[in-house]
């Protein structure tokens, strides 16, 4: 089978790390170049990305030669070499919006985990399993742009993993509102406990940008493609606040939830039992064969024990009882380099290749 060749931008970043790791041996891709600031360009990957490797495997074979490139002065340089990016870097949002449409207009797809693009009107944003029909927009985008395979999609900020996921498959019942508390990991920060020691004991009640990014992003996801764009939903309503906690990965979140038609447990039970996205009925690679895994124990799912359920590209849920004030409340959780970054846009990667987007 021929396999799509692939370049990395941030790949010495908390993501970009997980990229190079989740692209080793991958069965569709084979990563060619990698790229990040002119900090690290010229060095070999493992020189450049030093005392930040944060995985818990060694740094890939392949990617010990490999010679980092300057993502925005070596770009003409993956014309021809590549087929598509992926794109997790660290800058300020109008030089990431620039960055990913230089490389768009250079007619290399940009599967993108930054916001800079998220409200972009005709820039998908995608949780596959929820809203691959998103993926129309595109063509409108390539018309802006000038652009015949060139284009820029996203997948949405990685709190929303651990609720979204959950919450879609009962918006037959009539979601009326959420209010979610999300506990977040360092490693969303880009940290690790050596480089964030203020969390240990302790924990941050901030985390910038965060909370509008839990409310809004869900509305983008259940919105309409139609025309030039995705027309946001105007409903659920959601409430967010975001915590970080001393948890190394994965996003843990407390939902309340009401419906316009109440559920009883079963029905909600049964709405996640059985729910599948097209990942599951396309077989993709990454793709977890059971998106959402419910725990009967009272004390799961916890980061420690859960993160890696199916390989991190699970939503796990747990504690579903009734509430005083809401209809439902329960707990939600998912790993947020994974499933809610690096995985999440491998996911995303697949099902853009599966639908030809990449040819
Ligand atoms: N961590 C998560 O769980 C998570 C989840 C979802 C989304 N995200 C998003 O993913 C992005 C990266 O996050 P991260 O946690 O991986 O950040 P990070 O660990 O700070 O890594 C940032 C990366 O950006 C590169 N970079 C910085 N300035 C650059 C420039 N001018 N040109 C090219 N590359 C540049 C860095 O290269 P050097 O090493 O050369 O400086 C590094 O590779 C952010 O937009 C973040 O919001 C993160």
């Amino acid at each position: 089978m021929k396999k799509w060749k692939v370049g990395v931008i941030g790949a010495t970043g908390m993501v970009g790390q997980r990229f190079v790791t989740l692209l080793d041996g991958h069965p569709w891709f084979e990563p060619v170049c990698l790229l990040a600031s002119a900090r690290s360009a010229g060095k070999k990957y493992p020189e450049a990305v030093g005392e930040k490797w944060a995985m818990s495997s060694p740094i890939p074979e392949y990617a010990k030669d490999i010679v980092v490139l300057d993502a925005e002065a070596d770009a003409e340089r993956l014309v021809g070499k590549v087929d598509f990016v992926f794109c997790a870097v660290n800058m300020k949002k109008d030089e990431t919006k620039a960055l990913e449409e230089k490389y768009a207009k250079l007619e290399i797809p940009v599967v993108s985990n930054n916001s800079a693009h998220r409200a972009t009107k005709d820039v998908p944003m995608i949780i596959p399993e929820i809203n691959a029909d998103h993926l129309s927009v595109i063509a409108a985008q390539r018309k802006r742009l000038g652009t015949k395979r060139g284009f820029i999609a996203v997948k949405s900020n990685c709190s929303l993993q651990s609720y979204v996921p959950l919450l879609h498959p009962l918006l037959s019942f009539g979601v009326k509102s959420a209010a979610v508390c999300t506990y977040q990991a360092i490693s969303g920060a880009g940290k690790t406990f050596e480089t964030m020691p203020e969390i240990v004991d302790n924990v941050i009640p901030y985390i910038g940008g965060e909370e509008e990014k839990s409310e809004v992003e869900p509305l983008k996801i259940w919105g309409k493609a139609e025309g030039d764009g995705i027309m946001n939903a105007t409903a659920p309503v959601i409430t967010a606040q975001c915590l970080r906690v001393p948890v190394s990965d994965g996003h843990t979140a407390a939902v309340f939830v009401s419906f316009e038609k109440k559920p009883t447990k079963e029905e909600i039970l049964s709405a996640w039992a059985n729910y599948a996205g097209e990942p599951q009925k396309l077989g993709l690679p990454s793709a977890p064969k059971q998106f959402i895994h419910y725990f009967e124990e009272d004390n799961r799912p916890q980061p420690k024990l859960d993160r890696m359920t199916e390989r991190g590209m699970a939503v796990c849920a747990g504690r579903l009882r009734e509430d005083t004030l809401f209809d439902y409340k329960f707990i939600g959780f998912s790993h947020n380099t994974l499933r809610g970054a690096a995985g999440g846009a491998v996911l995303l990667a697949e099902l853009l290749a599966a639908k030809g987007y990449f040819d």
